[in-house]
């Protein structure tokens, strides 16, 4: 019978795998902790009008890579594609800015986007997410910043580059979006159609698009930094010295404007070469308009997401564990030493030690094998001879020593051997 695969951009993470998400994910939590983050932990389902109004309806995620369907009821639901939107929609419903005036999240999980899968790029894939609500001071952006840039040394990525950008507010961006618009009048045939259909509603994402033809007319564009306000520009300056006053390298990238409709001044984004087109191994910024778009009270807000299976790749070759190696082997042959290897087995691991066992029954010059393929600290001898004689002989695989235990209480002995070892 033909085998069921999984779902096309949708990856399973291998028991070989998970000791590197581990590993991340245990960094993640002791950094972002250090810093006052909690965690959160959200479902992967949401509203979908939650989306549409939080990333914006003229960008990519929401007009065409977005998992929406409809309830058995009437209701439209979506595969969060991101998480900003649905952290701020719990911190709403929970009302958590009553307890705190600066509330401080994480999450870490799947999200959805239907892109054409290709390297480092998933239909399903997981974000570490940080947002950082209730503070609009330039210093929230540079620790934000500096945490993420920590986060990333810590685990191991050198080369990589933070560049940075301010996309304004709402006192300046209107008069940039319409130089934009009258900068593109005339050009509109060579743009391609996502763009041609946007240029009314959104012609900043001409800047974003991934088109060659886009990227040739938009070369020669006007840049946001020449329009932003005095609010805005002195904000992105002391962004920028604080970063330089942490010796954090960065680069100003005036013609990023990320894929997502609600951020306001700082963006940044964390590139490096060895990940091919998509490069991006974080991206974030600020939005201090979303709370308010989302039904909330006036909050400003930044965070960033670190994409998952980008930063694992980048640690490809590096040393991990995935499996800890187990305390004990049980090697056991004849029904009677099987019957007790199952008990013992069992019993040890509920008191805090690593065994195991074969239950194949095969002969104990194979299960000495495997205990040494598995990499065990003990392996102990239970053969139908020894049972009668009440004895069991325990083995220190790295030691190559032998010695032998008595059947009474052979679970103490064993576990003090171990705890003491
Ligand atoms: P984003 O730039 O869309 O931002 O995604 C953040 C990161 O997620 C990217 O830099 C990339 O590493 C990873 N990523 C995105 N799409 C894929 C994909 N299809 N496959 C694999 N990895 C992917 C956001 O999502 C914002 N919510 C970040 C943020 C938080 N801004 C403020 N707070």
């Amino acid at each position: 019978m033909e085998v069921i695969t999984a779902v096309k951009g949708f990856k399973d993470i291998l028991p070989e795998e998970t000791g590197r998400w581990h590993y991340v994910e245990n960094i993640a939590r002791e950094i972002f902790s250090r810093f006052g983050f909690k965690e959160i932990r959200l479902p992967v389902l949401e509203k979908t009008d939650l989306f549409k109004r939080g990333i914006g309806e003229a960008t990519d995620i929401v007009e065409k890579e977005m998992y929406t369907f409809r309830d058995r009821g009437d209701e439209y639901l979506t595969l969060r594609p991101e998480a900003t939107a649905s952290v701020i929609r719990a911190y709403l419903e929970h009302s958590l800015y009553n307890a705190e005036s600066v509330t401080r999240l994480f999450t870490i999980g799947p999200m959805f986007r239907r892109e054409r899968p290709q390297k480092g790029r998933f239909r399903q894939f997981h974000q570490i997410d940080v947002e950082l609500l209730g503070l609009d001071d330039p210093r929230a952006d540079a620790e934000v910043i500096l945490m993420l840039m920590h986060f990333l040394t810590t685990v191991g990525l050198s080369k990589v580059s933070l560049e940075l950008n301010s996309l304004g507010c709402s006192a300046c961006r209107p008069t940039f979006r319409t130089v934009i618009t009258e900068f593109l009048q005339g050009k509109e045939e060579g743009l391609c159609e996502d763009c041609k259909r946007r240029l009314g509603s959104n012609p900043l994402r001409v800047f974003d698009c991934k088109s060659r033809e886009c990227q040739e007319i938009i070369a020669d564009a006007p840049h946001l930094s020449e329009f932003l306000c005095g609010d805005c520009r002195s904000h992105f300056d002391a962004v920028t010295s604080a970063l330089t006053e942490f010796e954090i390298p960065y680069q100003i990238n005036p013609r990023m404007v990320r894929g997502l409709d609600y951020y306001t001044k700082t963006a940044f984004e964390v590139t490096t070469e060895h990940l091919g087109s998509q490069n991006a191994v974080a991206g974030g910024g600020r939005y201090d308009r979303l709370v308010q778009e989302l039904g909330g009270p006036d909050t400003p807000g930044i965070g960033f997401a670190v994409g998952f299976e980008r930063l694992i790749a980048l640690l490809e070759g590096a040393d991990f564990t995935a499996t800890p190696t187990p305390d004990l082997f049980v090697a056991s042959l004849g029904d009677a030493a099987q019957k007790m290897a199952f008990v013992l087995c069992n019993s040890l691991r509920r008191k805090g030690i690593h065994a195991e066992q074969d239950f194949s029954a095969k002969s104990l010059k194979s299960q000495m094998k495997k205990a040494n393929r598995l990499n065990c600290a003990y392996t102990l001898i239970l053969g139908d001879r020894e049972i009668e004689e009440k004895k069991a002989e325990l083995r220190d695989m790295k030691a190559g020593t032998q010695q032998t235990l008595p059947l009474d209480n052979l679970d103490q002995s064993i576990l003090k051997l171990i705890k003491e070892r």
